[in-house]
């Protein structure tokens, strides 16, 4: 098990739902500051549950994404309850988003939510699903593998970091130790996770091994 993890902090079954207030006395939140997804919600609703928190703070809110499947559904579907203050951003890739175009909007991100390019699972590469979406990310010319979703990540990190507020937390999915892996993590943020250690981030999860969620917190303490 790595160091730098606090195990006090069970962890939801959604891993975003751990910025209730119970569980973050402390985040300081105002309008200088944003909240960032990337990879936008299909439905299992992360995308509301973020634009619901960060307006109730009268933070900005931005989701980035290759495709405009969520955005399509916020405008069309009332059960995706509106687009609301939400900030979409269809990207190439999200990191060149993070490179190019996050400096500028001159906010600190307070939550960063990492959960985009798939992670194929070990045994699951054959399964119809995993087949369509290889075929989906082939036709926007990308080759969808493990080393990519990685890297693509890694990217995203390196970019974000510079424009994280001093009190922050980074919630990623699909993400775990594993002590055979050079970096002692692996999944999407396998190769991220040394950067986030390096800029002062301790993960706190106490069940991430299981749920493969962590949520990394700097200059604030989770309940
Ligand atoms: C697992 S889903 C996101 C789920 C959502 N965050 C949630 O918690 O319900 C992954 C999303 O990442 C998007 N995606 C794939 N590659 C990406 C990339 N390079 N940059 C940004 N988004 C990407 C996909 O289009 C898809 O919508």
């Amino acid at each position: 098990m790595p160091r730098d993890v606090d195990h006090s902090i069970a962890m939801c079954s959604l891993p975003y739902r751990i910025l209730e207030d119970a569980h973050l006395p402390e985040l300081q939140s105002d309008s200088s500051n944003c909240v960032v997804e990337i990879g936008s919600e299909r439905g299992e609703g992360s995308t509301a549950y973020l634009r619901d928190w960060a307006a109730g703070r009268g933070m900005d809110f931005h989701t980035v994404d290759v495709t405009d499947t969520a955005q399509t559904h916020f405008a069309n579907d009332p059960a995706f309850g509106g687009v609301g203050r939400i900030n979409f951003h269809i990207v190439d890739a999200g990191h060149a988003w993070c490179r190019d175009t996050l400096p500028g909007l001159g906010r600190r991100i307070a939550v960063l939510y990492l959960d985009n390019f798939d992670w194929i699972w070990a045994g699951s590469e054959d399964k119809p699903g995993d087949q369509e979406q290889i075929a989906d990310y082939a036709r926007r010319g990308v080759v969808m593998n493990n080393e990519n979703s990685q890297e693509e990540h890694r990217l995203q990190t390196l970019y974000c970091l510079p424009c994280m507020a001093a009190q922050s937390i980074i919630i990623i999915d699909d993400t775990f130790p594993d002590r055979r892996s050079p970096t002692g993590w692996s999944g999407k943020c396998g190769t991220a996770m040394p950067l986030i250690l390096a800029a002062g981030y301790t993960v706190a999860a106490r069940e991430m091994v299981r749920t493969r969620r962590l949520v990394c917190c700097r200059g604030v303490k989770l309940k």
